[in-house]
């Protein structure tokens, strides 16, 4: 059985396929320069640093806190990460922000981004306070920021059935000066990530084209998850039907061009929306995604799947909750479970595994999505890759298949740290399809 290597957690823990860590293709190549000896820590930070392409972050100041983080603890991670935000907080509000806009804007930006990757790994306690009293600090920052750019971002509040979705609308530079509706990207990321994340890794990059930058939260997502205290939901077009209702109200919005990008888990979700939802031209699925429940699964031991299929809840708990608190799991295993219970709001791994199994695209989903989908693969994408070319093939004539390359450095799951990149392929693929809507 080749398991792709962050998931051998779990094999490692059951004391299987340990054969395969030493296999060079698949565990060694990790397609960049590591940031910490713990894998994760690694991964995670490439992510953090990544941001800077788009002003989230600045790479001395991640390098510093990644040289100062001791792998694998997250208090560590926690308090470096707490202290850049605290630093650029101060930086930012010493700012005259009438006079020095730019600069204000920036500090504030980078304060947000630290202040809310810093709460990452400690989503394992549901009730650490600083799970949100540290998020309601890294909104107000991000919020302080919006009003400062060139296109003056707005948060709005659009309402779903049962839920408030929680909405940041980019106008387009284009549309601001009086040039009527222009197309609109709408993104939503996945199992983890925020919404304020995105515009550094797209947003300024769809500006830049012209178009409007949209994202949302649903059910599930980081400050719905905080602020009502939901859980990920099936019925994913529920959350964007509305925000894609809002959408039509708006003057800047040409209605009949919006593409629906999904990052990550959004690679699931953003297809599944677009199987309900017929006004989007577009679909991104970055990357091709159509099971993370048979990601886990794959990786656990047989013995282990044999108790979830018989629905004996209180083993299967048991295994998972011990596997959380285990020193000899990896990193990756042990957040991936503990972000599974917050994300899905319960204490039940079997409860989470059962749930974000109904979560899943199929022919007869996928058969009712009516536009073209762009679907990315990362090439050595070794968090969830592996399903990319499924899902093109369920897909049918309406996928578009892309692969970008380790070589290049854009090899990593959702092309993280070549944000450029991931930019030029959907945007450049996207205009197509708007050129052609009638
Ligand atoms: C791992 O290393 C051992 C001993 O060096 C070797 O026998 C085995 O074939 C290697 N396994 C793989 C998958 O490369
Ligand atoms: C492993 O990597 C080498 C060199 O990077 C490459 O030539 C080879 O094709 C790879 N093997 C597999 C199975 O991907
Ligand atoms: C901030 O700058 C503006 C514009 O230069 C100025 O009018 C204002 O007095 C300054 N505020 C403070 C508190 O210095
Ligand atoms: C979780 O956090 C709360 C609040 O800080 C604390 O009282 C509790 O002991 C923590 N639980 C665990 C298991 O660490
Ligand atoms: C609208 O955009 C076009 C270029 O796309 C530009 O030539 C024109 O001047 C703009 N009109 C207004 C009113 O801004
Ligand atoms: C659940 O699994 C445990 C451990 O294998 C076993 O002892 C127990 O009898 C099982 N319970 C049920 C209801 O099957
Ligand atoms: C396809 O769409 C129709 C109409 O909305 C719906 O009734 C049906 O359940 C959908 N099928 C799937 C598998 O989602």
């Amino acid at each position: 059985m080749q398991l792709p290597k962050s998931l051998l957690f779990f094999a490692v823990q059951s004391g299987i396929a340990l054969g395969q860590s030493n296999s060079t293709n698949s565990t060694s190549d990790v397609g960049f320069l590591p940031l910490s000896t713990d894998d994760y820590f690694s991964f995670v930070l490439f992510e953090v640093l990544s941001q800077a392409n788009g002003g989230g972050t600045a790479t001395g100041e991640v390098m510093r806190a990644a040289a100062k983080i001791e792998p694998g603890n997250y208090e560590s991670y926690y308090n470096e990460f707490k202290f850049l935000g605290d630093s650029l907080h101060d930086i930012a509000i010493s700012i005259n922000a009438t006079k020095f806009p730019v600069s204000a804007r920036e500090a504030y930006f980078r304060a947000a981004s630290y202040y809310r990757t810093s709460v990452f790994f400690l989503t394992g306690n549901q009730t650490d306070p600083r799970l949100f009293d540290t998020w309601d600090i890294a909104l107000a920052d991000f919020d302080r920021a919006i009003p400062l750019t060139d296109v003056k971002g707005e948060r709005v509040t659009v309402k779903g059935p049962g839920f408030d979705i929680p909405v940041i609308f980019w106008k387009s530079p284009k549309a601001a000066k009086g040039n009527g509706s222009v197309p609109t990207i709408l993104v939503g990321s996945g199992y983890d990530a925020p919404q304020e994340e995105s515009y550094h890794a797209l947003g300024r990059e769809v500006l830049d084209r012209g178009w409007n930058f949209v994202t949302y939260e649903g059910p599930g997502q980081p400050t719905v998850r905080r602020q009502q205290a939901l859980g990920f939901i099936p019925n994913w077009w529920d959350v964007v039907t509305p925000v894609m209702d809002y959408l039509e109200t708006r003057p800047e919005v040409d209605i009949k061009r919006v593409a629906l990008g999904g990052l990550s888990f959004g690679g699931i979700l953003a297809p599944l929306a677009a199987s309900r939802e017929h006004r989007l031209a577009a679909v991104l699925a970055i990357d091709g995604l159509y099971d993370l429940q048979k990601v886990i699964m794959d990786a656990l031991p047989p013995s282990k799947i044999q108790l979830y299929e018989n629905g004996n809840r209180t083993a299967f708990d048991a295994y998972m909750n011990g596997l959380r608190v285990s020193p000899q799991a990896p990193t990756m295993a042990k957040w991936f479970v503990d972000q599974g219970l917050w994300s899905f709001n319960t204490e039940s791994p079997y409860d989470w595994l059962k749930r974000l199994g109904a979560i899943v695209l199929d022919a007869d989903i996928l058969n009712n999505v009516t536009c073209p989908v762009f679907v990315g693969k990362g090439q050595n994408d070794d968090l969830v890759g592996g399903q990319e070319q499924e899902v093109v093939d369920l897909l049918g004539s309406k996928a578009y298949f892309y692969e970008f390359k380790t070589a290049l450095g854009a090899g990593a799951h959702c092309q993280l740290g070549a944000e450029p990149q991931l930019a030029q392929a959907t945007m450049d693929w996207v205009a197509e399809v708007f050129e052609a809507v009638v």
